[in-house]
């Protein structure tokens, strides 16, 4: 099987955070999609977060799928540094569940679009299909693997309840 060309780059505001979009990379990884993974928090690492976003294009990432938890600054100020379309995961939080998170990701000001998921694990799972949707635009292979794997997602559900 061929991988795709096109390179994701996944990033979180903390190793915490890993247990949550280790369901994104699974995901990318079933579907044979090159990806990197990194750790880069907005408020404890903001230089690495600026040089990650600016040489984001140079570095031939098509799509960042970031995920942050709390005050969660991650996908939007990367959004602000590069047009590279950014997919935000809130991650779900201890005191507020994850609303904090949302919240923080969704209510992008008008300019820089953030491309905002559910909160947590599904969120996880769904940036990588939505991440896999954009790429199929342009990428024959896999676009086959993508709908192979749907095809697959609605075998398994039963018809009856047991
Ligand atoms: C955010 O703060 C991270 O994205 C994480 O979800 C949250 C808590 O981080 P830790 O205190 O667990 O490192 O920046």
């Amino acid at each position: 099987m061929k991988p795709s060309q096109s390179k994701i780059s996944l990033v979180m505001g903390s190793q915490s955070d890993w247990s949550t979009l280790k369901h994104t990379s699974n995901i990318l990884k079933k579907l044979n999609i090159n990806h990197e993974k990194k750790i880069i928090s907005a408020h404890r690492t903001p230089r690495r977060l600026y040089e990650f976003a600016e040489k984001a294009y140079e570095n031939k990432i098509k799509i960042i799928i970031a995920g942050a938890g709390g005050s969660a600054h991650l996908p939007g100020m990367i959004a602000a540094i590069s047009h590279i379309p950014v997919i935000g995961v809130p991650i779900e939080s201890k005191s507020l569940k994850g609303l904090d998170s949302l919240l923080s990701i969704v209510q992008m000001p008008f300019g820089i679009p953030v491309g905002t998921v559910a909160i947590g694990e599904t969120g996880a799972k769904n940036a990588a299909l939505y991440a896999a949707s954009i790429l199929s635009i342009y990428d024959k292979d896999l676009e086959k693997r993508l709908i192979k794997w749907r095809l697959s997602q609605t075998k398994k559900v039963k018809k009856n309840p047991k």
